[in-house]
């Protein structure tokens, strides 16, 4: 037989679809440091590599699990105690439920994967927001299932429409997606909207999915549940250790049922598909009780300095000719947007960015945005010195930019 070692093997078509701007752009950054420039990272949301550090309390949790030989695996849905203190902030935030709602998990990442893979077949439909988190399209793309986009306004401060949502719902709509707080705009969304969204899950039985992994981290404080304005729509909740809790590194997320009976099938199904990867990082299950049994000053202080470098961000640039910003209101991104010179994109604005100045943002069409609209997103937890300066190359390559076209 002839030798088959020089054929490439092909990888499943499927991939072609699964695309994480945030990540994927890092390559052309790689470059431009190996060219012996410094690249300052503004692409990804961890606090860790700007300096802010895991509580205490938190790694003391898992560095006892560890030494009292919680190595083995945990139960797939997560250990007991995990799971109740889960449950108990659920109670807290207005969402009641039982923990054997609770399924804990690698991050909200795998949280979200979990449901989608129970909720949608191939060719089934996912209202997802634009500008969305990529991971939603990415896991439909795995699926074969189909993002269909809902708007987000930044004229009316990111927020949907939730009439316009209603028009875009179909006999095949599996799920509505709401990040609220959200990623990429820093939006939160005003009481009646939230209303609206639960409305429309539950007259329509499709199952909202509540991102809040950023709901402690408004800055006016913690945001409550969607799910308070109406317990029994179906809601599923999505939070982790990542970003409100300062440990995105140790993959410790959770995710929450409702309590109506209409998610039972589902909530099964998750069940189901958890046993198949066996349990979540156990160690860091311990932490889970600890950040939410314990100590949360932390993330007053955390607010305060995001509050003072959000404030920084939205003066600095709207400062810039040519580039508008929404003032975000949680979280530690902002989405502004460039008025681009006719013929190009946000790729083009963003990568001649990184290679003129080394500040790298992810263009807004990583988020699903339309190229030609403009928009970046930046990541605005360095600290307001090094923001400062970053600011300053921006707008002197933005100015160069504009006017050379
Ligand atoms: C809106 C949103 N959802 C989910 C995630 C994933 O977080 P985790 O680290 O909990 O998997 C992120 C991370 O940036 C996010 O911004």
């Amino acid at each position: 037989m002839a030798s088959r070692t020089s054929t490439t093997i092909p990888v499943a078509s499927r991939i072609s679809g699964f695309v994480y701007a945030i990540r994927n752009i890092v390559a052309e950054a790689r470059k431009v440091e190996a060219s012996g420039r410094k690249v300052r990272y503004l692409n990804i949301g961890d606090p860790i590599i700007f300096g802010f550090q895991t509580p205490p309390h938190l790694v003391d949790a898992v560095a006892r699990a560890i030494r009292d030989g919680h190595n083995g695996y945990a139960p797939s849905v997560g250990i007991p105690a995990a799971r109740g203190a889960v449950a108990a902030e659920c109670v807290r935030r207005g969402m009641p439920l039982d923990a054997d709602r609770v399924v804990i998990t690698a991050g909200t990442s795998e949280g979200i994967e979990l449901a989608l893979t129970a909720l949608a077949e191939a060719g089934d439909e996912v209202l997802v927001p634009v500008p969305t988190y990529p991971l939603y399209t990415a896991v439909l793309a795995k699926i074969g299932a189909r993002p269909v986009f809902y708007d987000t306004n930044p004229a009316g401060g990111w927020v949907p429409d939730v009439e316009a949502i209603r028009r875009q719902i179909t006999p095949a709509t599996r799920a509505l997606v709401v990040i609220d707080p959200n990623n990429p705009t820093g939006a939160t969304y005003p009481t009646d909207v939230r209303r609206g969204l639960l409305a429309l899950a539950d007259e329509y039985n499709i199952p909202l999915l509540a991102d809040e992994v950023y709901a402690d981290l408004a800055f006016d404080g913690p945001v409550e549940a969607i799910a308070k304005l109406n317990p029994d729509a179906p809601v599923i909740t999505f939070s982790s250790l990542s970003k409100a809790y300062l440990a995105p590194g140790w993959r410790s997320g959770w995710l929450a049922v409702g309590r109506t009976e209409r998610l039972d099938d589902v909530l099964a199904a998750i069940k189901k598909l958890a046993d198949g990867r066996l349990c979540s990082n156990a160690p860091m299950e311990y932490a889970i009780v600890a950040a939410l049994d314990g100590d949360r000053s932390h993330q007053q202080l955390f607010r305060d300095d995001l509050r003072e470098r959000s404030a920084l961000t939205v003066e600095r640039l709207n400062a810039i000719d040519g580039i508008s910003v929404v003032p975000p209101a949680a979280a530690f991104y902002a989405m502004p947007k460039v008025e681009l010179p006719p013929g190009t994109t946000d790729a083009d604005y963003v990568l001649a960015l990184l290679r003129a100045t080394g500040v790298l943002c992810v263009y807004g069409s990583g988020f699903g945005t339309k190229p030609e609209d403009g928009f970046f997103r930046v990541v605005f937890l360095a600290s307001p010195a090094e923001l400062s300066e970053i600011y300053g190359l921006i707008a002197e390559f933005t100015a160069d930019y504009l006017c050379r076209r």
